[in-house]
């Protein structure tokens, strides 16, 4: 298949995992919901078309493996994640599975054969929608799973999926998510580092009483204490963000006794972020105490920022030039599961334009043309990581 036909075949998948979803008239795929198991089977049989061995570890990722006709070969990972946000767009996660797919059958069908295997893992829960815990895949993959995320799941069964294997590194293409590119006029981009996040889970706790009754002075208002603190991290400094709220008892005419909201405070550098979450901290206390609520505040998840390797990164830049392409290095304000990879092995990233920046929303849009220039690029990326590998002395 030419590799015009590979990225038509790509852009019909994306369609066809688009529509498995677990709500009706709109894109979810949570962490191990049966519209997971069925995405699995789908990817796995066309990764077997593609003549890789299949598996799902207990974690619910999907592995499909290229061996390398060479004894005892080292494990090249690709891959990004199956899971979706809700009422999500359809190249968040799979792109970068299904660019992997399409890399591999470009290369067996030019008779290509590596120095190392290429496994392609589609993880199982990157956006953690389900629990609020981000990487519960990657992390089980890796061996990094806390004790506090596994004691918040059901699926205690995940710890068996550590995979002990020592990889050479891990590459993963992925939609841009922002406005960058297509501002550039440029169809990928190579990442060089991701921003750290914590996540935390706020809940203020006042009095629900008659929204006709309690005169403005007298009133102890959850909802009213939120907004403040939605404004703080609006003007925090940093990347911060309030996606969800929840209001008890939720009546119009009942001052809310009860607000739950989770904060989202993202960026590069470390310090800055901590920074940030420590003075909105203070902040909530303040307030909380200045209204005559009670206030709970539980983190539930901290990354910090990553840099992609240095010399992946300059393959990923050497493939695009020789496409006669500008090499654009960008950072990415988006968590990936290379995150939790770098952990393990040095880890790279590819992005792809994305149509008017816009991502975590169906009207989520690539170009088949990019996807192709993302196959060609990973393909190359492929070859030339093995010419490194060949060069290597053996041990
Ligand atoms: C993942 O999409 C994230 O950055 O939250
Ligand atoms: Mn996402
Ligand atoms: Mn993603």
């Amino acid at each position: 298949m030419e590799l015009l036909d590979l990225s038509r075949q790509l852009m019909r998948r994306c369609d066809e995992l688009g529509k498995i979803s677990e709500e009706r008239g709109c894109l979810t795929r949570t962490f191990a919901s049966p519209a997971m198991g069925r995405v699995n089977k789908l990817v796995g049989s066309w990764m077997r078309a593609a003549r890789m061995q299949v598996r799902q570890d207990p974690a619910f990722n999907l592995l499909g493996r290229w061996n390398s006709p060479q004894r005892s070969a080292k494990t090249f990972l690709l891959g990004s994640h199956l899971d979706t946000v809700r009422d999500a767009g359809k190249y968040d996660g799979p792109l970068g599975v299904l660019t992997a797919i399409a890399a591999v059958q470009h290369l067996r069908q030019r008779g290509m054969a590596l120095p190392f295997d290429v496994e392609i893992v589609g993880f199982s829960d990157e956006e953690g929608v389900r629990y609020q815990t981000a990487y519960l895949g990657s992390n089980a993959f890796a061996g990094t799973l806390k004790a506090v995320d596994l004691a918040r799941i059901r699926e205690k069964q995940i710890v068996k999926a550590r995979c002990r294997e020592k990889f050479l590194g891990y590459a993963e293409v992925h939609i841009e998510q922002g406005p960058v590119l297509e501002a550039k006029n440029l169809p990928v981009g190579i990442v060089t580092a991701i921003a750290g996040q914590s996540r935390i889970r706020v809940e203020f706790h006042g009095v629900a009483a008659h929204a006709g009754t309690v005169p403005m002075n007298l009133r102890h208002d959850a909802l009213a204490g939120a907004a403040e603190l939605v404004l703080a991290a609006e003007q925090c400094g940093v990347t911060a963000t309030v996606g969800k709220l929840e209001v008890a008892p939720g009546t119009s005419n009942v001052i809310p006794g009860q607000a739950v909201l989770t904060l989202d405070v993202r960026h590069q550098n470390d310090s800055r972020r901590l920074a940030a979450v420590k003075s909105l901290h203070a902040k909530a206390r303040s307030l909380a105490r200045r209204r005559g609520l009670k206030l709970l505040w539980r983190p539930i998840q901290e990354n910090g920022a990553v840099s992609c390797d240095k010399s992946l990164t300059q393959i990923f830049s050497q493939c695009v030039a020789n496409r006669g392409l500008k090499v654009l290095q960008l950072p990415s304000g988006a968590g990936h599961d290379a995150v939790v990879l770098s952990k393990i092995c040095p880890i790279a990233m590819l992005f792809v334009r994305c149509k008017s920046g816009i991502s975590h929303n169906p009207a989520e849009s690539i170009k088949a043309a990019d996807a192709r220039v993302a196959i060609e690029v990973l393909a190359d990326f492929l070859t030339r990581v093995a010419a490194v590998c060949d060069r290597r002395p053996s041990p």
